[in-house]
């Protein structure tokens, strides 16, 4: 019977459970042995206690529980090879020799990189006397599937990580509490919203709640941006030039700002919550107040897409384990256009990281094309 371990790495996101329940579920309905490895690559490094068979009814109830219950960890003995080399020993030692990863961009690669490194590994280990000749030899190859788990939507070739729509659920529900606060007291408040170096949340959260303004690691605001800002709020209609700037006088009673964790400005400065605090009420004299979401953005339950996302990409990344053959790249499980795919891991992880080249290098029109190829200004 085929083998087949699951793991969730990296930050949790809501709907790494779904995305368990599927794998452990999906392997069982195939005939498979299903196996979660808790703490994420932490327990491959460690072995024992924290790989476990998984029954059918180990997983019932999760749908709807927010986090990851096979625990998470950002591992750092698994970035040198021999912590790669213990975490081989161990899967040898279960007789696995498949893992569905679900995380970000760092933990497939770390995934991709063990699967490439796999022979020379198992050929290490017998040297070493840690394995034999027999148990080498009845696992040639790794198989290595991903599973995008991750708030930041950040992950090139795919429309949707498993996690960001419940991120953004909670964070237009939180704006949604802040803006009665703002109402109230003819308020301004700035909104600072998780993401890392992508701004999706922070956009995507300005869409659907109505901010007056957001501020994106990708698309800096031009040199000035203060006075723009200061006019884009002042203002209620786009065309400043027929109407004089009427903010309070018109009965706008509320100001929202919503800042990316990651936002920078051209000459890659960030742009923090404070500083925009202090031009609101140092320019427009706006009471103004910060509020930081943190990690109420990353707990709680998943959203029901997220819940759905997860529960066909765990079915697809099992059918893709069983289809694998040795010449096939690892796969990542994607959705493009409302349909489940099967993406090239390390394409995927290449582009993701081009994007972070970009900004790094300021090309910001290279960023956006890599993010939307479709963007217009
Ligand atoms: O990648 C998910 C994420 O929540 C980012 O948005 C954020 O920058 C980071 O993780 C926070 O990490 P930690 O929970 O380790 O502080």
């Amino acid at each position: 019977k085929k083998r087949i371990a699951v793991m969730t790495s990296g930050g949790d996101a809501p709907g790494m459970n779904a995305a368990v329940r599927a794998v452990v579920r999906m392997s069982i309905a195939q005939g498979c042995e299903a196996y979660a490895i808790y703490e994420g690559y932490e327990g491959l490094v460690q072995g024992g206690k924290f790989i476990k068979r998984m029954h059918w009814e180990d997983v019932r109830g999760w749908l709807s529980e927010g986090g990851t219950l096979i625990g998470t960890a950002r591992c750092k003995a698994f970035t040198e090879r021999t912590g790669r080399l213990r975490g081989a020993k161990h899967l040898v030692l279960a007789g696995i020799d498949a893992l569905v990863v679900c995380g970000g961009d760092g933990s497939l690669t770390g995934a991709d990189i063990f699967r490439s490194e796999w022979p020379g590994l198992l050929a290490e280990l017998t040297k070493l006397g840690e394995i034999s000749e027999d148990q080498c030899s009845s696992f040639k190859t790794l198989n290595i599937v991903g599973l995008v788990g991750s708030i930041d939507n950040d992950m090139s070739s795919t429309d949707a990580t498993i996690g960001a729509y419940s991120s953004l659920t909670r964070i237009c529900q939180a704006v949604d509490f802040i803006d009665a606060t703002a109402y109230s007291h003819s308020r301004a408040f700035v909104v600072e919203v998780m993401g890392r170096h992508c701004g999706w949340l922070a956009l995507m959260a300005g869409l659907s709640t109505g901010a007056d303004f957001v501020f994106l690691p990708e698309k800096p605001p031009q040199d000035k941006w203060e006075k723009e800002m200061c006019r884009i709020i002042k203002t209620v209609d786009p065309n400043p030039s027929t109407h004089p700037p009427i903010h309070r006088a018109a009965g706008k009673r509320k100001t929202i700002v919503i800042v990316a964790e990651g936002a920078i400005d051209r000459e890659l400065k960030p742009i923090t919550a404070t500083y925009v605090r202090d031009i609101l009420v140092d320019e427009l004299r706006l009471d103004t107040r910060i509020t930081t979401l943190g990690h109420v953005q990353r707990g709680g339950t998943a959203c029901a897409f997220d819940r759905i996302l997860a529960t066909l990409q765990g079915e697809e990344a099992v059918k893709a384990v069983l289809e694998s053959t040795p010449d096939i790249p690892s796969p990542m499980i994607a959705i493009n256009e409302n349909k489940i795919t099967r993406k090239p891991l390390m394409d995927a992880v290449r582009l993701t990281k081009a994007v972070a080249e970009c900004i790094k290098n300021k090309d910001f029109a290279g960023a956006m094309d890599l993010r939307d190829p479709e963007f217009e200004e």
